[in-house]
């Protein structure tokens, strides 16, 4: 390897960069399948009656996490290494495991999951997760599962994981979320599946809809009121096995959009991207910094829209990035803010506290990092504030940093690493394989330097 290796230091990995050998990013890739999709669809095979067939499935540790549970309550998933994976349900009627259900790192495994077994009557359940999950807020499902009658019990109050849930006959409830989560509103549609009524959730602004989408084309009736951000699922449902093709996460694509974006000579095709317009937040504010991306070949797989996203060099221009774009780019912020670094003027980013709740605290790892890497960073409470260089700048040093067991802050900081002059150490890389076990051949095959003439 040149411009990068892998440094083994057990039981973690160090990635090194040496930004001044990487070259412009060239050439055609493309990206691992959708962890949102991935959850979902293998979720929704568990549940189902009959066999789902999934082709694309990402196999990060996330969605690996997602199907040893469900394959532990009675789901036969098949070898996730197979092109096609089939998934034989249990027709909603989920077994109770032996041991203790293990969501690792996955916030959306966990909380999803949640939906389910609070709604399986007469069954217990307990679950877990690694030191990050275990640290971070249920309450936001807890409570609203509650007031459907659930009962769940769990750590510091009945707010962290472990957890333990006894199953109930859940009733109806319209929700009223102060939050846009996905999360929170998938777990109370799955939870609606087996209630006797109307489920809905009302959330401030919209957020991913793959639920919506894929419970419908399970055979789930739903209602949308637009205006008003309100999903209602109309229960009981059953739901019958599908085929789901996963396209390309545009969450890992965003690594790429941004790492072209501020390479000067950068031309990247990126194939077979997700472009469900719950998620393209990136783009739209890559495109309001000027950015240099065009969709190619748009299409629809399997109720999802997907395009191939080419990305070229520009100069980008800071602004301000907040309010209902927030929830559509929520997991690329740490990655636009590299961008923000290489633009010209001050960006704006806020109304982003939910960055403080993810695998780690985002905006503060996101501020020291980029701080320590020479940029000009402001912290705030819901954002931040980040003057650019200008794309002809490069980060003078590089630094000794650590991914503080984020994967997208390995992915962000690998990014920024590229743009440095001299060699950056990022700590506890290996994290990347949450969502992205393909990030650094990657890496080393778009930015592989340019041969001497
Ligand atoms: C996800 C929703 C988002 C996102 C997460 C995946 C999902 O979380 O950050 O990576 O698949 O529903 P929130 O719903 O907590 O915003």
């Amino acid at each position: 390897m040149t411009f990068l290796q892998l440094i083994d230091q057990a039981p973690h990995q160090t990635l090194e960069i040496d930004g001044s050998k990487g070259g412009p990013l060239t050439g055609k890739i493309t990206v691992p399948g959708d962890k949102s999709i991935s959850h979902r669809a293998l979720m929704l095979g568990a549940i189902a009656q009959g066999t789902t067939r999934i082709k694309g499935l990402l196999l990060g540790e996330d969605p690996r996490s997602t199907a040893a549970c469900f394959s532990s309550m009675g789901a036969k998933v098949s070898n996730l290494e197979d092109e096609w994976i089939t998934v034989e349900g249990t027709g909603g009627e989920l077994q109770e495991p032996d041991g203790v259900l293990d969501a690792g790192n996955s916030g959306t495994t966990l909380r999803l999951m949640l939906g389910l077994l609070a709604s399986a009557p007469g069954k217990f359940f307990a679950v877990t997760g690694d030191d990050s999950l275990r640290s971070r807020p249920m309450k936001r499902v807890i409570a609203p599962l509650t007031s459907m009658g659930a009962t769940i019990a769990g750590k510091a109050s009945n707010t962290l994981a472990p957890l333990g849930v006894q199953g109930q006959q859940l009733h109806p409830f319209h929700y009223h979320s102060p939050i846009a989560s996905a999360q929170v509103k998938s777990c109370l549609l799955l939870a609606g599946l087996s209630v006797e009524g109307d489920t809905t959730v009302t959330e401030p602004s919209l957020s991913r809809d793959h639920s919506e989408r894929m419970l419908k084309a399970f055979g789930a009736k739903l209602s949308i009121d637009a205006a008003t951000h309100s999903v209602t699922l109309h229960g009981p449902a059953q739901l019958n096995g599908q085929t789901v093709i996963v396209p390309g996460d545009i969450s890992s694509a965003a690594f790429w959009l941004v790492a072209a974006a501020i390479t000067p000579g950068s031309d990247l095709l990126i194939e077979n991207v997700g472009v469900n317009p719950t998620r393209t937040g990136i783009l739209d504010a890559l495109a309001m910094m000027e950015a240099d991306i065009t969709l190619e070949n748009e299409r629809d797989v399997t109720g999802e829209p997907v395009a191939d996203l080419r990305v070229r060099h520009s100069q980008l221009k800071a602004r301000h990035i907040g309010g209902d774009l927030i929830p559509r780019l929520i997991d690329e912020v740490p990655v636009l803010a590299v961008a923000a670094m290489f633009a010209q003027g001050t960006t704006k980013i806020t109304e982003a506290a939910e960055l403080r709740v993810k695998e780690s605290d985002r905006l503060a790892v996101m501020a020291a990092a980029l701080t320590q890497l020479g940029g000009n960073i402001v912290e705030h409470p819901e954002g931040m504030e980040i003057t650019g260089m200008g794309s002809a700048a490069q980060l003078k040093t590089g630094a000794a940093l650590d991914s503080y067991t984020d994967h997208r802050i390995a992915m962000a900081l690998a990014v920024a690493a590229l743009r440095a002059h001299g060699k950056t150490q990022i700590r506890r890389a290996e994290a990347a394989a949450v969502s992205y076990p393909t990030f650094v051949s990657t890496l080393e095959a778009a930015a592989r330097p340019v041969p001497a003439s």
